[in-house]
């Protein structure tokens, strides 16, 4: 292949990519690049709740339109972020929980309209939702948000519920960080899995996020940690990858990170529920790492110049 979308075609693995609004309309090299490369599209930020609901009933859909009609153009799918999280909800959401102008009843009303609005509008475009994003922490708690604060551990149930009922035909995910080897969160989010899947909620998918950094060691056992969750019966995607590294940027350090790529796309490939392989933007000129771990970064496949890097390269090679 010669490049992502022909690995696509031959892998009959998704590839995508997140996708910045601002770049991909006022950037024609990002735009280009990224529908010559990309099967698949998310959006890093723009369907997001704070996103679309900035103020109260006060809807700003440009963004996520945007994103969806540029896929529609370029025969890319789109995956859905996010229906459920702990961050970037409005503002106006977490002031009237905090000072109780909300409360609980009201705020499961606030989230089911939310969900049948945001998955009715996209009924039909989207291939598949994170309905639930980030619900578990590091040490394998259910995560502690007004989610479960005020609506209890029965959210993630009612939001894939409404989620189906608004978009039978998308396929409903639970996605998260760290489980592609943190042994206390996985095994709470089977449970979470199972316990769904014993109460018939049409949960179809689990997303690997597939944040990785080359100073910490690959994560070994990510193809028998998928296989558990396939075994479920759930197809699997890795949702979010990219592979930081402290700067300064060397060829050795180039050569580590092409190596964890191709891992990642090659646990995919080789799991046959696996179905998408996207990145968490495609260019080290728009990407969240720099902004997130002082001192890191580098963590795409393309370069600023939109270059492609070893790593790109390397997943080339992949079947
Ligand atoms: O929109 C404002 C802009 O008006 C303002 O000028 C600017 C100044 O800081 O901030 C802009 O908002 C930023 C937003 O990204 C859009 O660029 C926020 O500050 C910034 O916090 C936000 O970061 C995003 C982050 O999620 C927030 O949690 C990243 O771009 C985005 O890549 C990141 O994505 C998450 C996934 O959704 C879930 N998994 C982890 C992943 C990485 O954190």
């Amino acid at each position: 292949p010669d490049n992502l979308r022909e690995l696509s075609q031959k892998t009959k693995v998704f590839i995508g990519s997140a996708v910045d609004v601002t770049a991909l309309a006022d950037e024609s090299d990002y735009r280009r690049t990224l529908n010559r490369e990309f099967t698949h599209i998310t959006a890093e930020n723009a369907m997001k709740w704070e996103s679309v609901e900035p103020e109260r009933g006060r809807f700003t859909w440009e963004g996520a339109d945007a994103v969806v009609r540029n896929a529609m153009r370029n025969d890319q799918k789109v995956r859905g972020h996010t229906l459920v999280w702990h961050n970037q909800i409005p503002a106006w959401l977490t002031a009237g929980v905090a000072d109780g102008s909300i409360d609980a009843a009201e705020l499961r009303g606030i989230l089911r309209d939310h969900i049948f609005k945001e998955v009715g509008r996209y009924r039909g475009k989207i291939r598949a939702w994170d309905v639930v994003n980030e619900v578990v922490d590091d040490e394998g708690n259910m995560r502690q948000t007004i989610w479960l604060e005020k609506l209890g551990p029965g959210y993630i149930a009612d939001a894939f519920r409404w989620a189906h009922q608004a978009d039978p035909h998308a396929k409903l995910y639970i996605n998260d960080y760290n489980i592609e080897w943190n042994a206390a969160k996985i095994a709470t989010t089977l449970n979470i899995v199972k316990d769904l899947k014993a109460k018939r909620v049409p949960i179809h998918g689990v997303g690997f996020q597939g944040h990785l950094g080359i100073q910490y060691d690959y994560p070994a056992d990510f193809p028998s940690v998928m296989k558990q969750f396939t075994d479920l019966g759930l197809e699997a995607a890795i949702t979010e990858a990219d592979v930081r590294m402290v700067l300064p940027v060397t060829p050795e350090k180039l050569a580590t990170q092409a190596d964890y790529y191709k891992r990642m796309l090659t646990t995919c490939a080789d799991n046959r529920r696996c179905v998408e392989f996207t990145v968490w933007g495609y260019t080290d000129r728009h990407s969240w790492v720099p902004g997130w771990f002082t001192g890191e970064g580098a963590a795409c496949v393309f370069d600023e110049n939109l270059a492609p890097k070893p790593a790109y390269n390397a997943l080339l090679t992949v079947r």
